[in-house]
């Protein structure tokens, strides 16, 4: 693991200032809000006490003690602070240092051993086959995809699972609507839309005749005793949806490890059943079967139905006992809209009730609800905006901006779908997730805000940059000990490695909360750091020693830049 600089200065001090505590020096020491205070600043109001002397005395003999030295350039008591300056060049050899160990380890600066051995396993995207897969799961499958990425970057093993929602009345209903009206070529042509158009029909027959919803019941039921017709006509439900959807998630670069749904668990629910028996918490309630959950103040959790069909919970509890026993996770995710938050609460509850210790491992993870500027979103509506026609369109806009931008440009469409599918990740990905998000064209593809299109762009840059230097002067990036980090002191450089060594926190931050934002907005910082930097330090131009050091420090920049972007699912254009 690599240290960062701070952490090193503090290791230091321990031993420059042995009067102090080292449990002290670790928590109290501060990075003063005006930098130019100092770069670190510790406070003696806590040693007042012990050392039996008034705080500024105290900063005064602590500041004699540091002295000037090629870590410490310069340490100054203001008031009851010892504030200090950090060596310019030994931060930059530092930062840099750490780096290219860790690559040197054959690790990627930013990743972690954290998770090895363990493994999490991540439910997200969780479709509903024959239903449309419309934006309102861009957030699960956006969220669920990063996370998935930054647990792997810390050694976690991961497995993600597509749990289908494939089970239920409804399927009953499409039954009916298929053996009536359904068309073999329009399947073929239209695949879930056209399945979707059945069910629609399938509502509005039923509003003139509603014998209709007891042919569908009675379809269901036919589904329920294994009526292998029936089965086999569901399966192809199920796979006209997943091929279907399977476009939207190569366009996104998102894979499952299992498309388990409820459709394989409906039929397990033997094993929660008989132990909630057994622990006597199955209650009845007018037929039904229930756990009762009025003393955790939340409304009971449905278990069976009158006629003894399983419900929505029932099935994750099956789902989550076989997860446990497949794949011994340390943890398991759900990443699902803030509405299920009641849902999951109750269930895990019922968990821990059953007296499995591993309920403390099951973790809701909801956001807030997305929508379009002018308000389109709901099922109900019909005005359903289908995720794989809002990529194409982001797509298509960014291909017109860019023909105007760089018409030259090679594989333009490549580019032009890496660009702008890559945006409307980064905007979903831009705040935290319990945020509503609201999705408006010109601000997800405005390459000059705080958007996927401009750290794209000026990952591009970067990398043409150093294009350039290797054309011209047959750069290649080499070791750190053919630079000159002295030449790296200037405040665009330094705030720009400052930034760079920050990559390890955020990361681990992110996973903690697990909030993929503290990446994006990670990418942003770096961009525009870079972006200053570019700006105040000519690269080409220079003459050798700089012209060396400032590419190098692009290098690490792009490398960083690249893996961030990877971590929330974007990728990084070479040029565009
Ligand atoms: N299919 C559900 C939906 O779209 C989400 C399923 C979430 N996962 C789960 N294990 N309940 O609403």
């Amino acid at each position: 693991m690599s240290v960062n600089s701070q952490q090193y200065i503090i290791e230091e001090l321990k031993k420059r200032w042995p009067s102090v505590s080292p449990e002290i020096i670790e928590t109290a020491m501060e990075v003063p809000k005006d930098r130019k205070l100092g770069d670190l600043a510790f406070p003696c109001f806590r040693l007042a006490k012990e050392l039996r002397k008034a705080p500024p005395l105290i900063a005064q003999e602590l500041a004699a003690q540091l002295g000037t030295d090629e870590v410490i350039e310069k340490a100054q008591a203001v008031g009851p602070y010892v504030n200090m300056f950090v060596n310019k060049t030994w931060l930059a050899s530092y930062v840099l240092g750490q780096i290219e160990k860790t690559s040197a380890e054959g690790r990627v600066y930013g990743s972690s051993l954290e998770g090895e051995g363990k493994t999490i396993v991540l439910d997200y995207s969780s479709i509903n086959v024959a239903k449309p897969f419309h934006i309102g799961h861009l957030r699960t499958t956006v969220i669920g995809n990063s996370i998935s990425r930054i647990l792997k970057f810390m050694g976690y093993k991961t497995v993600s699972i597509n749990y289908l929602g494939d089970w239920g009345t409804q399927f009953g209903k499409m039954l009916v609507a298929y053996r009536k009206w359904g068309e073999e070529e329009k399947v073929q042509k239209d695949g879930i839309r056209y399945l979707v158009s059945l069910y629609v029909r399938f509502h509005d027959e039923a509003d003139k005749d509603p014998s209709l919803n007891d042919e569908a019941r009675a379809a269901f039921t036919a589904m329920e005793h294994g009526d292998e017709e029936s089965l086999a006509l569901w399966r192809r439900f199920v796979d006209i949806s997943l091929k279907d959807v399977s476009r939207v998630y190569e366009l996104l670069d998102v894979h499952f490890d299992s498309y388990k749904g409820e459709g394989y668990f409906w039929d397990k629910t033997d094993k929660p059943i008989s132990i909630l028996k057994e622990k006597g918490l199955l209650k009845d309630s007018e037929g039904a079967k229930i756990v009762d959950l009025s003393e955790e103040g939340m409304p009971p959790c449905l278990i069976l139905k009158k006629d003894g069909s399983t419900l929505y919970a029932t099935r994750d509890l099956a789902a989550v006992m076989y997860r446990k026993e497949t794949y011994d996770f340390d943890k398991c995710l759900y990443i699902t809209g803030l509405e299920q938050k009641l849902h999951f609460a109750q269930w895990f509850k019922v968990i821990e009730k059953m007296g499995l210790p591993w309920a403390k491992d099951l973790i809701h993870i909801p956001y807030g609800l997305i929508s379009l500027e002018d308000g389109k979103l709901s099922t109900r509506g019909g005005n359903v905006i289908w995720l794989e026609d809002l990529l194409k369109e982001a797509i298509a806009k960014t291909k017109a901006i860019m023909e105007e931008k760089n018409p030259d440009l090679e594989n333009m469409d490549e580019v032009a779908t890496q660009v702008g599918v890559g945006a409307v990740v980064f905007h979903d990905l831009f705040n935290n997730r319990i945020k509503d998000v609201t999705f408006k064209f010109d601000e997800v593809l405005n390459f000059d805000g705080e958007t996927g299109p401009y750290v794209q762009y000026t990952y591009a840059r970067a990398r043409s940059v150093l294009r350039k230097a290797e054309a011209q002067y047959g750069w290649s990036k080499g070791n750190l000990d053919q630079i000159s980090c002295s030449v790296l002191t200037d405040e665009y450089s330094q705030e720009l490695i400052k930034i760079l060594e920050s990559f390890p926190d955020k990361v681990a931050d992110a996973k903690e909360k697990w909030e993929p934002y503290l990446i994006t907005r990670y990418t942003v910082a770096v961009a525009t750091a870079f972006n200053r930097f570019y700006h105040e330090n000519p690269i080409l131009m220079e003459e050798e020693e700089k012209r060396n050091a400032r590419l190098y420090l692009t290098e690490i920049t792009t490398e960083i830049l690249r893996q961030g972007l990877y971590l929330i699912g974007v990728s990084a254009p070479e040029k565009m």
